[in-house]
């Protein structure tokens, strides 16, 4: 009888826990490792670049799960940068469709995160500076531009102030999230991320900073989650049964009297209840407010919100976060504070991080989760190398 873990997953007691597969859905993930969502900066007018196939490429060939691309705006004027990728037009599906068939014909999966930047729209790359572009800038660049939230609060002093958005806006917020699925799903995307975090628009409709409406969208916790809400129903209606559905939420804003882990706690029940499978667990990024009253940094900072979250929501989660060598990953897992393992900056420095770690834990012998081209060559040399250490140590080697 095979062991199953408790959210009734096959598990091999021989196997690391970080390379146990991971069947959500129609869908399986090869490893529990995820190349967390990180822009760059590389898109023209949302459309992919040869730079983005190299990029989630080496990740799939480095022998990751799942990838997930940067996020990727569902409106052209919800762009956290002007050179996000974008899916708010047809044209933007054979460029996303290419990095997909790349990636699973790598055996990864390949996940799009959906993302409105709301009033944070518009923000240089952090090698420029990373300021918020004015709209002086936006305008002189000709760009289609418009900074929106539930209230006309600014993100921080360097930010304008957004408008707050009618019935209206908000209805159609909602449908460029569906109508976004729609194209990830002709892409051939496996998974959706929806954005949720780092105080983008649906961040802002969740805290009581940035959210001051008295209508049926602000006031009550209830009202607050109410966008994040319908978004994920119009998108699970859209996104085929058998594909998962994650989520990312800043578990906590780090301010007094904002949105705190007990909400997320709320947050990630009602969203599994409508088809969310996994609840990827980051923090902060509301206004510069919060940014300075932030969680404390260290290594898997936000460890224990993916803990906190997968016991009390019962879901899925994903713990992202300073997240660095195989022995903490499969510690976060061994610990039940974790269903996945986000890698992003380290996977910048190693994009073989899934690989290597199969070696230093044990799951592979050889590189044989290389891909095959490269392996047979290391392979050949590893055993050169061998035989090279034994003609060392029995006196031959001269
Ligand atoms: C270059 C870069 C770009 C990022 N862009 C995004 C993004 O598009 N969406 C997102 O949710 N998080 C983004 N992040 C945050 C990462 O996904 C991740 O949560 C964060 O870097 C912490 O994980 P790490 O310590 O493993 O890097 C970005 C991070 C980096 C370094």
């Amino acid at each position: 009888m095979p062991r199953r873990n408790e959210c009734g997953c096959r598990v091999n007691a021989s196997r690391p826990l970080l390379f146990q597969p991971l069947a959500l859905r129609g869908a399986t993930l090869r490893n529990r490792i995820v190349i967390s969502p990180m822009c760059q900066h590389a898109a023209r007018d949302g459309q992919a670049q040869p730079w983005h196939l190299v990029h989630y490429g080496k990740f799939a060939l480095g022998g990751a799960g799942l990838v997930v691309t940067e996020s990727t705006a569902v409106a052209e004027h919800a762009r956290i940068g002007t050179a996000d990728l974008g899916i708010w037009s047809d044209d933007h599906v054979p460029g996303l469709s290419q990095i997909c068939d790349f990636v699973r014909g790598e055996g990864a999966l390949i996940g799009v995160q959906l993302a409105h930047a709301g009033r944070k729209a518009f923000s240089e790359p952090l090698w420029e500076g990373g300021r918020a572009l004015t709209p002086q800038q936006l305008e002189a660049d000709g760009l289609v531009w418009r900074r929106v939230g539930p209230s006309a609060v600014a993100a921080g002093p360097e930010w304008s102030t957004p408008d707050a958005m009618t019935e209206a806006d908000i209805a159609a917020a909602i449908e460029s999230f569906a109508a976004a699925t729609r194209r990830a799903r002709t892409a051939g995307f496996d998974v959706i991320e929806l954005h949720f975090g780092h105080g983008y628009l649906v961040a802002t409709f969740l805290s009581p900073l940035s959210n001051r409406r008295t209508d049926r969208w602000g006031g009550t916790r209830e009202n607050r989650m109410r966008l994040a809400r319908e978004i994920a129903a119009a998108v699970r209606a859209e996104w085929p049964e058998d594909r998962p559905l994650f989520a990312r939420l800043s578990c906590v804003d780090g301010a007094e009297d904002s949105w705190g882990l007990d909400d997320s706690v709320v947050l990630a029940r009602a969203l599994a209840d409508l088809g969310v499978d996994v609840i990827d667990c980051s923090s902060g990024g509301l206004s510069e407010e919060t940014r300075r009253a932030n969680v404390p940094r260290g290594l898997g900072f936000q460890v224990p919100f993916s803990k906190t979250v997968r016991r009390e929501a019962r879901v899925m989660t994903q713990a992202v976060g300073v997240i660095m060598s195989p022995e903490q990953a499969e510690a976060i897992l061994a610990d039940g504070a974790a269903d996945l393992i986000a890698i992003g900056r380290e996977a910048l420095r190693t994009p073989y991080w899934p690989n290597e770690a199969a070696r230093a834990l044990g799951q592979a012998e050889r590189f044989e989760t290389w891909p095959l081209r490269h392996a047979v060559w290391l392979d050949r040399r590893e055993a050169l190398l061998r035989q090279l250490a034994q003609d060392d140590t029995s006196g031959t080697g001269t």
